[in-house]
């Protein structure tokens, strides 16, 4: 599997104000290095009600534990990509391309996790992240991108507006994370045609 390499390559200036936000590839040793500051994003996220896996109580601890234990391992062995955006020098989001697919598909990918801490939305972030993702799932030679997000929250316009389409709702499929409630996850899908 394609190892990150050790300095970040992507940068890109989508936003008008194209001086003050960058996307970049992160390798393992720079995600350890800003641990916190993505334990802080993740916290937030879920804080403000986000749907990405986890329920409530969730700490910081539980924020630090969930990057380390999940996501370091797997930016060292090469099955995710992990990309972050920066706004004025502040963590504002991230996103993951997992690449670690079974060898029937070797020409799919999946984005996971994408988070916008709650201040910086709005802005084209999320918009931006996932730009960078799919030029690194085209450069990976992928040719097809998978994700699920919750029915109805405000990923479900964001990905179709980037082309994605609806392969199905599966209802009851995760807990809020803070009511005691099953929500549906709309699965999703996009073709990269090169
Ligand atoms: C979903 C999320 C990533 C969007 O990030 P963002 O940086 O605010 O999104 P953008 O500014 O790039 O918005 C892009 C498009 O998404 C849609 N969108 C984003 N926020 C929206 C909202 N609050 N209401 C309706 N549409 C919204 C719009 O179509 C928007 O385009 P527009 O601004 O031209 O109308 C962010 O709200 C977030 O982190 N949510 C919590 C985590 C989460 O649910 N992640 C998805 C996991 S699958």
């Amino acid at each position: 599997m394609r190892q990150a390499p050790a300095i970040s390559f992507s940068r890109c200036d989508p936003m008008q104000d194209k001086a003050s936000l960058f996307i970049d590839r992160v390798t393992a040793q720079e995600t350890e290095r800003i641990l916190p500051e993505l334990a802080s994003l993740l916290h937030a996220c879920v804080h403000d009600g986000a749907s990405v896996g986890f329920i409530a109580p969730f700490t910081m601890d539980d924020a630090e534990r969930f990057w380390r234990a999940k996501v370091l391992p797997a930016l060292t062995s090469g099955e995710r990509v992990l990309f972050i955006a920066r706004q004025a020098g502040d963590l504002a989001g991230s996103v993951q391309l997992v690449v670690d697919t079974p060898p029937n598909q070797p020409h799919r990918t999946e984005a996971s996790k994408l988070l916008v801490a709650p201040v910086f939305r709005r802005r084209g972030i999320g918009r931006a992240l996932m730009g960078a993702l799919e030029i690194e799932a085209r450069s990976l030679g992928r040719s097809l991108i998978t994700l699920d997000t919750r029915t109805g929250d405000k990923a479900e316009p964001l990905y179709a507006s980037l082309g994605f389409d609806v392969a199905g709702v599966i209802p009851g499929y995760c807990r809020d994370p803070f009511l005691d409630r099953l929500d549906a996850t709309t699965v999703m899908y996009k073709r990269l045609i090169s």
